[in-house]
């Protein structure tokens, strides 16, 4: 596993190259510790509270900790309707956590997503932002032993 300041540094050229870093970060680690937060301000030449405000905004960064794998559940309409709370329910129950929780093991994390544009196959759910279409509960075992 690569250190964030490692990471950091490499991008500390790039234009843009916050968020670069942060999206390698969280790769890594699976959300943005606040000492990365803190050294990011440093390397950008950044207020610390602008380093958090970019880490902050964009919803697909998290400064809390979480499982590895992010397990989202699309709950625009067309997820919604095809039976996307039945999912959701699985989900919970087979890992035993709630929305927003992560399982002890820190394997599994699960949150809610706006549509990822696959509304031709709803439910649609992803993990770590590859998508499963047409999900029901009796597939979310076998979708989830793949990444025990
Ligand atoms: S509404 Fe769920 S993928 Fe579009």
């Amino acid at each position: 596993m690569k250190g964030y300041k490692e990471i950091i540094a490499s991008y500390a050229n790039v234009p843009g190259g916050i968020i670069e870093a942060y999206h390698a970060i969280q790769k890594e680690f699976s959300y943005l510790p606040e000492e990365a937060i803190l050294e990011a301000a440093k390397v950008f030449n950044l207020p610390v509270s602008e380093a958090y405000g970019v880490a902050t905004f964009y919803s697909m960064f998290s400064v809390k900790p979480r499982g590895k794998n992010v397990i989202r559940i699309c709950e625009s309409a067309p997820c919604h309707v095809a039976g996307a709370a039945e999912v959701v329910a699985a989900l919970e129950r087979e890992l035993g956590i709630c929305m927003g929780e992560s399982t002890q093991d820190g394997l599994f994390a699960l949150e809610f997503t706006e549509c990822v544009g696959q509304c031709q196959a709803t439910p649609v759910i992803t993990i770590n932002g590859k998508p499963y279409l047409n999900v029901s509960p009796a597939k979310i075992p076998e979708i989830l032993a793949e990444y025990k």
